[in-house]
């Protein structure tokens, strides 16, 4: 397959849509000033084929798309106990609801949910000591890029405009369901939402998805069934409330972010990642999910 060929006619295809109706995320300022008109593709294969297209070795604010990382070291730390203290069906509000909280006891819908994603961050402090560096070195060895690093006036305007999710953080350790203080974990969850990474970073380090859950090296980072159970809540609850529309649409399991960046996997085959800055009411990049949904109808890659 032209891969190469291909996303330049879905980058085109995406941008001759426009953006107009997307609007770039401002409840944190620092990302605010993102400019709405970059646009960014690459796709990773597992045979180890690299391609892009537009900006797509340029870093950007990766937010939430962190989350699939954090959920998977702390699977691949600890385990099942996991399951006990967050969920695993979708929740069908934004990303950054309160409202189930009180009626489920503390125990967040899912793990990609800010509220489910805290509750991740604080396992994944209690099983390393640093759940920010983790991620962060995680990605690092995948993406084969050691410069990746936080942009630490993201990380610093996230806490300075945190009042949602310091309000879900300490909700959640009312019911007891938060191990470390709630000003730790939230350094470590702004943390790693700040991470700067470029769609070439993202797409390598999604592969060990597409490989069932081996890493760059080789070893072993996820069980085949822990692989699928990261791509299956991917899927259900990666994009939060526009989860079924992503499926209709682009058919893959994938994480979105605030940042205006998707991360996609087709096990066996490789995984993609789109950035554009304008986002829908979800919360999900309005061209990301185009390009996506362009790409997957020319070249039918599905998991159905
Ligand atoms: O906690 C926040 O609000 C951000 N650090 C991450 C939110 C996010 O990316 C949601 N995704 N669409």
């Amino acid at each position: 397959m032209d891969y190469q060929g291909l996303l330049y006619e879905v980058m085109d295809e995406a941008l001759r849509g426009g953006h107009a109706h997307g609007r770039v995320a401002d409840y944190i300022p620092a990302l605010a000033e993102a400019d709405p008109a970059q646009f960014g593709m690459a796709i990773a294969t597992v045979d180890g084929e690299v391609y892009g297209a537009g900006d797509w070795e340029q870093p950007f604010s990766i937010q939430s798309v962190s989350k699939l990382f954090s959920l998977t070291l702390t699977m691949a730390e600890g385990g099942e106990g996991l399951w006990r203290r967050v969920g695993r069906e979708p929740s069908g509000n934004p990303y950054n609801s309160l409202v189930q909280l009180e009626s489920e006891h503390g125990i967040p819908r899912n793990p990609f949910i800010n509220a489910g994603a805290i509750v991740v961050t604080d396992r994944l402090l209690e099983l390393t000591g640093d759940a920010g560096g983790a991620v962060r070195d995680f990605l690092r060895v995948e993406s084969r890029n050691a410069a990746l690093e936080v942009d630490e006036t993201v990380a610093a305007s996230e806490a300075l405009h945190g009042n949602r999710n310091a309000a879900l953080a300490h909700f959640i350790a009312s019911y007891g369901n938060l191990h470390n203080p709630v000003d730790a974990v939230l350094r470590h969850y702004y943390a790693h939402c700040a991470l700067a990474a470029s769609c070439g970073d993202l797409a390598r380090a999604g592969l060990f998805l597409a490989r069932h859950g081996i890493r760059v090296d080789g070893s072993r980072l996820l069980t085949r069934s822990e692989a699928k159970r990261v791509n299956a809540v991917l899927l259900t609850c990666g994009t939060y409330d526009a989860a079924g529309q992503f499926a209709f649409r682009v058919g893959l399991p994938g994480k979105s972010g605030v940042g205006g960046g998707i991360l996609a996997v087709l096990p066996g085959r490789g995984s993609v990642c789109v950035w554009s800055p304008p986002l829908d009411a979800t919360g999900n990049s309005v061209l990301g999910v185009a390009a996506l949904d362009a790409l997957t109808t020319a070249t039918g890659w599905s998991i159905f």
